[in-house]
């Protein structure tokens, strides 16, 4: 059997850090969205006595991502199969795109359907967690709200199909050093006090607008472009082209290095992405929930969590 799963990347719409906590990772909120920009990931699988695991991909990625998340499901379930993953990317890579949390979140999903075995909500979360802080966002899809490491999620409403043009220009940021160039201190008290974090009333407030005001009314924000835009000011023009094609608002995602805008309409987004270098522009669109588990039943015959 040979299936072709969805593994699509995602934007932070919104992203605040509060601050570094005990355990070494940041506190953040966040807003998540998928969008239609994604790898192909084709998956072989044949129940077997002699298990065996191969991945071929388009690009030589160290440490990949997509095998530790095959290897950890067929343990935990105890699959016998032999499974061939074909990866070719399409998502830019060191690029808060998510790319290769998607590739091993897509894991999870699929390899439970395609063995027919159950993999319980709570389980499968918890093994995403262990593989980073992206990847539990990936087997809900859709707009979510993130918060905690990223890890902890919840369902926002679906938004309109909104489209985007995202940009990378190839340069590549490690999340590790992003957020230490934040330089932020220890935090071990009132994480949730307004008076201490008024960001946390800003992002509520972004939180409670987001299904009742056009995109372009909020004051969305990610606490990595200063840094960031400091060390590359070519993403902080990036970032002000694309508000002269007509974009609004225009952001960074994740810790970078893509810059997104939001357009109008598909054809608005092709325009604008026609201005940049060739391969640099995607134009996309956001991808609700519900479509990604339309997706994913499509794929695999079980919708996405
Ligand atoms: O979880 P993940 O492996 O994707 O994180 C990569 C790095 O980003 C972590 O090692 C940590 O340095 C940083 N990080 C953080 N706080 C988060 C998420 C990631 O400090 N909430």
């Amino acid at each position: 059997m040979q299936v072709t799963v969805p593994s699509l990347a995602k934007l932070n719409l919104d992203l605040r850090v509060l601050g570094k906590r005990s355990d070494g990772y940041h506190e953040l909120r966040t807003i998540f969205q998928t969008i239609s920009l994604g790898d192909r990931l084709t998956i072989g699988f044949e129940s077997s006595k002699n298990p065996s695991l191969h991945l071929d991909s388009s690009i030589d990625i160290p440490d990949n991502l997509v095998l530790r998340a095959a290897e950890l499901v067929v343990e935990k379930l105890k699959i016998r199969a032999r499974i061939r993953i074909s990866l070719k990317k399409k998502i830019p890579m060191g690029a808060g795109l998510g790319g290769g949390s998607s590739n091993a979140a897509s894991m999870l999903l699929a390899i439970p359907a395609l063995a027919d075995k159950p993999f319980p909500i709570a389980e499968a979360l918890a093994m995403a967690t262990t593989l980073g802080s992206d990847v539990p966002f990936f087997l809900l899809g859709g707009t979510a709200l993130g918060i905690g490491r990223g890890t902890e999620l919840y369902p926002l409403s679906d938004l309109p199909r909104y489209s985007a043009v995202v940009v990378h220009s190839g340069i590549h940021v490690s999340t590790a050093e992003a957020y230490r160039a934040l330089g932020y201190e220890s935090i071990t008290n009132a994480l949730t006090s307004p008076p201490e974090f008024p960001m946390l009333g800003e992002f509520q407030t972004v939180a409670w607008s987001l299904n009742r005001s056009p995109l372009d009314q909020l004051s969305l924000k990610n606490d990595f472009e200063e840094p960031v835009f400091a060390s590359h000011p070519q993403l902080a023009s990036t970032a002000r082209k694309l508000r002269r094609l007509g974009a609004r608002p225009s952001l960074m995602t994740g810790s970078g290095s893509a810059v997104f805008g939001i357009f109008t309409s598909s054809q608005e987004a092709s325009v604008a992405a026609a201005q940049f270098p060739p391969g640099t522009a995607h134009a996309v669109h956001f991808v609700s929930r519900k479509q990604y588990a339309k997706l994913w039943t499509r794929a695999v015959g079980r919708p996405s969590l």
